[in-house]
C-alpha cells in the first residue's frame, strides 16, 4: 500500500534496462512513458555490475529518450544476493518482532547478518499454536547499495529497492488478480536468471532462482555456429543473421535444436523445484503456470515446461491490463512487452509506503 505519486520503475536486467512510468487512474494502471535500451554484453554478469559507467550512461539515455523528467525511482535486486525464506516464530507484537527479527534472521540466512538488509511480512498468525508464519527476505547491502549508486550517478533518486519476484507478483495481482483458492506459479525467464514464484491463496509460498536463461541459448548457438553474439541473438529471436531480429528469416536447423535443448534444461530445473515444493509444502496441486520475461517469447519454453510439469502453461504478457497513453512507442512496447514484468511492477510503487503487518 502507498500514497503519493507513483515512482518510475527501473529494471536493470542483465540484457537491458527497462523503464516504466505509470499513473493509476481510478486504481487502473496506465502507462505514461516507456523506455528500453539493451546493455552491451558483459556489462552485468550474474547480477554483478562489471561496467558501472556503461550502465549509468544507458540509464541516462533511456530517461532522456523516453522523456521522463521524474527523478524518483524504484529499483529491484535479484539473484544470489537475495534470500527468501518462510519461517515460523512464536507469536508476538509488531514492536517485539521489529526487535527480534535480526536474531530470527540470523538463524536462517547463510550470510553475515551485518551484510544484509532484512525485511519481513507476516503471512499468518496462528494463535492456537502460539506461532506465526513470516516471509523473511534478506538482500545483500552491497548489491542494494551498488544499484542505488548507479541510479544516483545517473542523477536519479532511488526511493525503494524491491525484489524481482515480489514485484512481478504485485503486478500480476494488480492487473489479473490472484485466485484466492488456487496455487499458481509465475516464472520469469530473462537473460541470465529464471525465477520461480509459487503463490498459494494469494501469498508467496515458495521462490527459487535458477542461474539459467536466454543467454545460455545464445552462447550455445554462438559456439555451435561459430558466429558473433549479436548474430546468434538474432537467430534465436527468429531473424536472419544480422537483420532486424524481429523479421522472420532463414534460421539454421541447429538453432532450433539448441533452443529445444536449452529450454528443456530450464524446464527440468523448474520441475525439480516444483517437485520439491509439492513434496514439502502439503499445498494443493498447481493449477496454472504463467511464463514471462524475454525468453518466454520462445514458444518452446512454455511447451517444455508443460511437457514436464503436466500443468497448463501460458505466456503472460505483463502489459495485459495496463492502458497505454499517447506518448508511448507502441511498436517498441509490443516487441518488448514480455520483458516488462519487473519495470511495470516497480512502477506501481508509491513515493510514500504504508506498511501493513
Ligand atoms: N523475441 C525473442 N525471442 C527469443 N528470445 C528473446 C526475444 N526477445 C528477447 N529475448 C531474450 O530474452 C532475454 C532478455 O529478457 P529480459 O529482458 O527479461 O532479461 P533481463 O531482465 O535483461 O535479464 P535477467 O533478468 O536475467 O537479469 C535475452 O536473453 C533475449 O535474448
Ligand atoms: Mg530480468
Amino acid at each position: 500500500m502507498g500514497e503519493g505519486r507513483n515512482l518510475v520503475g527501473v529494471d536493470i536486467g542483465t540484457s537491458s534496462i527497462k523503464v516504466c512510468q505509470i499513473r493509476e487512474l481510478k486504481r487502473a494502471p496506465s502507462l505514461v512513458r516507456f523506455g528500453f535500451s539493451p546493455l552491451p554484453p558483459q556489462t552485468i554478469v550474474d547480477g554483478q555490475v562489471m561496467d558501472a559507467g556503461a550502465v549509468v550512461e544507458v540509464l541516462q539515455r533511456v530517461f532522456h529518450d523516453a522523456r521522463i523528467r521524474q527523478k524518483e525511482v524504484a529499483l529491484s535486486v535479484s539473484g544470489q544476493s537475495v534470500i527468501i525464506r518462510k519461517i515460523t516464530v512464536p507469536i508476538m507484537t509488531a514492536a517485539e518482532l521489529d526487535e527480534q527479527i535480526h536474531w530470527e534472521a540470523e538463524q536462517h540466512i547463510p550470510f553475515d547478518i551485518k551484510d544484509v538488509q532484512v525485511d519481513y511480512q507476516v503471512l499468518r498468525r496462528r494463535p492456537e499454536a502460539s506461532q506465526m508464519d513470516l516471509l523473511l527476505v534478506a538482500a545483500k547491502r552491497d548489491q542494494i547499495n551498488d544499484y542505488a549508486q548507479l541510479a544516483r550517478d545517473a542523477k536519479l533518486r532511488p526511493i525503494i529497492c524491491d525484489i524481482d519476484a515480489f514485484t512481478v507478483q504485485n503486478l500480476f495481482e494488480a492487473t489479473r488478480g490472484l485466485p484466492p483458492e488456487q496455487t499458481v506459479a509465475i516464472i520469469n525467464v530473462g537473460a541470465s536468471l529464471s525465477s520461480l514464484n509459487i503463490i498459494s491463496n494469494g501469498i508467496s509460498a515458495f521462490t527459487r532462482e535458477i542461474a539459467n536463461g536466454g543467454n545460455v541459448i545464445t552462447e550455445e548457438i554462438q559456439k555451435q555456429l561459430n558466429i558473433p553474439f549479436e548474430q546468434a541473438e538474432a537467430y534465436k529471436c527468429g531473424g536472419s543473421s544480422t537483420d532486424d531480429a524481429t523479421r522472420p528469416g532463414m534460421v539454421p536447423q541447429q538453432v532450433v535444436a539448441v533452443i529445444e535443448a536449452v529450454t528443456d534444461s530450464i524446464a527440468a530445473e523448474i520441475q525439480r523445484s516444483l517437485d520439491f515444493f509439492m513434496a514439502t509444502s502439503g499445498e494443493n496441486e498447481i493449477a496454472n503456470i504463467h511464463v514471462t520475461g524475454g525468453t518466454a517469447n520462445l514458444v518452446a519454453l512454455a511447451q517444455a515446461i508443460e511437457r514436464r510439469a503436466r500443468v497448463p502453461v501460458s505466456a503472460w504478457a505483463p502489459t495485459e491490463g495496463v492502458a497505454v497513453e499517447r506518448d508511448v512507442d507502441t511498436t517498441l512496447l509490443q516487441r518488448r512487452a514480455a520483458q516488462l514484468p519487473v519495470a511495470l511492477g516497480l512502477a506501481l510503487r508509491k513515493e510514500r509506503e504504508t506498511r501493513s503487518s
